[in-house]
């Protein structure tokens, strides 16, 4: 079961790149509309039972994103403001204590969702993540080590599916999904050879059985127009109900996410 959960006024926006024709560039969003925005995001999420509680931890939120403004190295990124407080928020009250990230650059798309786990406000088994190009995931590491602490984050510079491998049956609590390169499970030549978003529904697929009756998955991009027709694959099986209880497509900026429970 899928649910959408955007707004028409959002949708006029964008912060990092324009994905509809018309649509504004968001400049100096104050913090109170950022809030604004995400707190619509988690009520929505309670109400449809995805989450227990909309609460999240607003001065941690903002220390560790200075802490990543000063520490990070990143060469780009279209994590925007909003999503990156979501995904904050959204570890801050689900307390996955077994994270992986899969495809995650230098570390801005997974540090959000690790913040809450990093800053103790519960107890965690494993925090990992991974980045197939070995340069980004030394920097990856690197960055990780300043803000988290020396080797609290462990970042593998290996294929994301040779990752899954090693993980048992139903041990992971938060999949975070960003990758970006070739797909094994596609179809076409081309898409095989190519880089695109696809290659998250492969991944999902072999981390599926490693995933917790009670864990999620997260994909960045769902939202983009250029993921729901190459990576459509992705979001046929999230919205298959034998797989996941329910699913929600969430446009709180013009990248997005997919949400799903097991
Ligand atoms: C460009 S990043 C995503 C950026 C992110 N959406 C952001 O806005 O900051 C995608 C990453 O996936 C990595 N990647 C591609 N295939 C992978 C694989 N099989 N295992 C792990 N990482 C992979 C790429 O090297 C790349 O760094």
């Amino acid at each position: 079961m899928r649910h959408f959960i955007t707004d028409p006024e959002w949708d006029k926006f964008y912060y990092h790149s324009r994905q509809i024709k018309g649509q504004k560039k968001i400049e100096n969003e104050s913090e109170e509309e950022e809030i604004k925005k995400v707190q619509m995001v988690l009520n929505r999420l309670k109400k449809l039972n995805y989450i227990s509680n909309a609460d999240y931890n607003l001065a941690d939120f903002k220390d560790l994103r200075r802490k990543v403004q000063n520490d990070f190295f990143i060469y780009w990124t279209a994590i925007n403001p909003p999503m990156e407080r979501l995904l904050y928020a959204l570890s801050d009250i689900l307390r996955p204590k077994n994270i992986l990230g899969i495809g995650i650059f230098t570390g801005n798309p997974v540090i959000w969702s690790l913040g809450p786990a990093i800053q103790d406000h519960y107890k965690y088994d494993k925090l990992v993540a991974v980045e197939i190009d070995k340069e980004h995931a030394k920097i990856c590491q690197e960055n990780m080590n300043k803000v988290a602490g020396e080797g609290r984050v462990k970042i593998f510079d290996k294929d994301g599916f040779e990752v899954l491998k090693d993980y048992s049956d139903k041990e992971i609590d938060l999949l975070y999904l960003d990758a970006n390169g070739k797909d094994p499970c596609a179809e076409r030549f081309w898409q095989r050879r190519r880089n695109t978003k696809r290659i998250n529904y492969c991944l999902l697929k072999n981390a599926y059985s490693k995933l917790d009756p009670k864990g999620y998955a997260i994909c960045h991009n769902a939202y983009q127009p250029s993921f729901r027709k190459i990576a459509k694959d992705y979001l046929e099986f999230t919205n298959n109900e034998d797989f996941f209880s329910k699913t929600a497509t969430i446009g709180i900026d013009e990248m997005g996410i997919e949400f799903s429970k097991i």
